[in-house]
């Protein structure tokens, strides 16, 4: 291979499981992803984005069963609404792994024989109790009064006492604690770390990694009379999802272009079986470990925990059809910080899409757009850079802006890459309002009209930019009101004709470009009743 091979970033959400249909934990943490992905892409890399769902087990096969369905059906169903949510969202991901795909099984099967060859797989004795709903065994004394669950509490664990296949975790647990010293940033945030290495130093127990009389799973290779564990068959779904169309369905395959995965993001609820469960297969099979483990937060909604019981859950579809992909994308990654739990409340929601993405930004754009059609002939002003001056503060807060923002997006810290856009506006409008352009418009300061409206403008299309990987069609339309004849998609930017130029950089907005017709970017929205959310 040639040494220029292209930058690449291969990242995962979980895979969800299908009992139901996507809630807003799911579309949190894939939302994060996509803007993620549509960073990386707009930094010249080659960007893997994995995403799917996970359709084995009890729980689904439970469910199914409740619904009078066969479990494949079942799982089709509630696939293809993932899928319909995340085109609502704007995600465009590049694999959609189902473990129930016949690719899966195959791998599944290598590499349970690499496992097994290795003799960390033998047969003994599980007792304890098991929560169908979190397909996890639970600790006596973490369970609620009569073992209700302590995360599903209207469920009761059920006693489980049977022959199953272990997979010797405690013979990890050495080389784990030495990885995570080596590689510091491998768990984060550095909460998560913490826990993690808590947990690791209590000392880690073998965990069963078969079932009996569950059919719905894939039977244990080497004595089929078991079903592998969910977690042991969802967890490989991502090593699954890397074969290219069309490759026959061998690990070597998967693991050629894309391994290993760059970063896992996912909720804090599953932490152990991604930063144990998952690196200990892993060194099992011989295969390098993951780039990094990212566990978010969670949402509680107006300050309490969500739940079907509690009769508070927030319908992701419901949000994204009343408010759009922009604003729901937009309120998670600007209001939580990234890694912490967070809460969702309506007029909050409200309150801040309206303050950031109306009156700041929006009005930035307008109230500009206008002045250049009355000053400036409709065009973006032709000025030198040079002639802004050193101590410019638009000038200043730009040049560092692109720098700082994708240092923040490169440490998942959304919300900083977002104030890092929001400062450079409110800059702008401030300036707009010192500077009064009409005033000097009216002295016939015309040099100094173009400075300030073109500033001004290069203030509003880079900020556009810097926030594409969040509110990708409310920059498109920046960009179109600004003359541009490009898309923030898929690939960051496509243009019709793309301007050879870093558009993450300061003064790349081209004098003379005709500007489009003012327009608000992002209408602002009135709680009219109090909504059924
Ligand atoms: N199937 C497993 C993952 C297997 S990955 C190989 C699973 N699925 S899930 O559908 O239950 O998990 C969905 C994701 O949503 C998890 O990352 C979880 O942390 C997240 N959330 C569930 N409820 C949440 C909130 N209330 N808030 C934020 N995220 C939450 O686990």
């Amino acid at each position: 291979m040639n040494s220029a091979k292209k930058k690449q970033f291969a990242l995962t959400t979980p895979l969800y499981y299908v009992n139901d249909l996507p809630h807003i934990g799911s579309a949190y943490t894939t939302i994060a992803a996509d803007a993620i992905a549509r960073f990386y892409r707009a930094q010249g890399y080659d960007v893997l984005l994995i995403t799917g769902t996970d359709e084995h087990g009890q729980k689904i096969q439970r469910t199914a069963e409740r619904l009078g369905r066969s479990p494949q059906d079942h799982c089709d169903q509630i696939a293809a609404g993932f899928a319909d949510l995340w085109a609502k969202l704007e995600i465009h991901y590049d694999r959609f792994s189902r473990t129930t795909a016949s690719a899966h099984a195959a791998i599944v099967k290598q590499f349970f024989e690499r496992v097994w060859q290795q003799g960390d797989i033998y047969l003994g004795q599980q007792q304890g109790w098991y929560c169908v709903e979190c397909e996890e065994f639970k600790e006596e004394r973490d369970l609620l009064e009569n073992h209700h669950c302590n995360v599903h509490i209207n469920r009761q664990a059920e006693w489980r006492d049977e022959q199953n296949y272990f997979f010797r975790l405690s013979r990890y647990q050495q080389r784990l604690r030495e990885h995570f010293e080596q590689q510091p940033e491998f768990i984060q945030p550095p909460s998560r770390r913490n826990e993690v290495l808590a947990f690791l130093e209590r000392g880690l127990q073998d965990f069963s990694i078969s079932r009996v009389n569950l059919d719905w799973g894939f039977p244990v290779p080497e004595d089929p009379k078991h079903t592998l564990y969910v977690w042991f068959d969802a967890l490989l779904g991502y090593v699954t999802a890397l074969l290219e169309p069309g490759d026959e369905p061998t690990l070597e395959n998967a693991l050629q272009r894309w391994w290993p995965i760059n970063l896992h993001l996912i909720g804090k609820d599953i932490l152990r079986f991604h930063t144990l469960y998952w690196p200990a297969m892993l060194m099992s099979a011989g295969l390098p470990l993951p780039g990094q483990v990212f566990g978010h937060g969670f949402l509680t909604k107006d300050g309490l925990k969500m739940g079907k019981s509690l009769g508070n859950t927030l319908d992701p579809i419901a949000l994204v059809e009343r408010y759009g992909a922009d604003a729901v994308r937009y309120y998670f990654l600007k209001e939580i910080e990234f890694g912490r739990d967070g809460d969702f409340n309506e007029q909050r929601f409200i309150n801040i899409l309206n303050a950031d993405l109306a009156d700041n930004l929006g009005n930035l754009l307008n109230r500009t757009l206008k002045m250049a059609v009355k000053y400036c002939h409709g065009q973006v002003p032709l000025i030198d850079l040079d002639s802004l001056g050193e101590d410019h503060p638009l000038q200043i807060l730009g040049k560092s802006a692109g720098v700082w923002a994708a240092k923040h997006y490169q440490s998942l810290a959304f919300s900083q890459a977002c104030e890092v856009a929001l400062s450079l506006v409110r800059a702008g409008n401030k300036f707009v309002d010192e500077q009064a352009p009409w005033t000097l418009y009216k002295k016939g300061e015309q040099e100094s009209v173009n400075r300030v409206i073109y500033a001004v403008l290069e203030s509003v299309r880079l900020a556009a930019h810097l926030l594409s990987p969040i509110i990708p069609n409310i920059s498109t339309e920046i960009y179109r009101q600004l003359g541009y004849d490009l898309k923030f998609n898929l690939q960051g930017i496509v243009a019709g004709g793309a301007p050879n130029i870093d558009l993450s950089q300061w003064g790349s907005l081209q004098g003379g470009q005709v500007l489009g017709t003012p327009q608000p970017v992002f209408q602002k929205i009135e709680l009219l009743e109090p909504a059924a959310l």
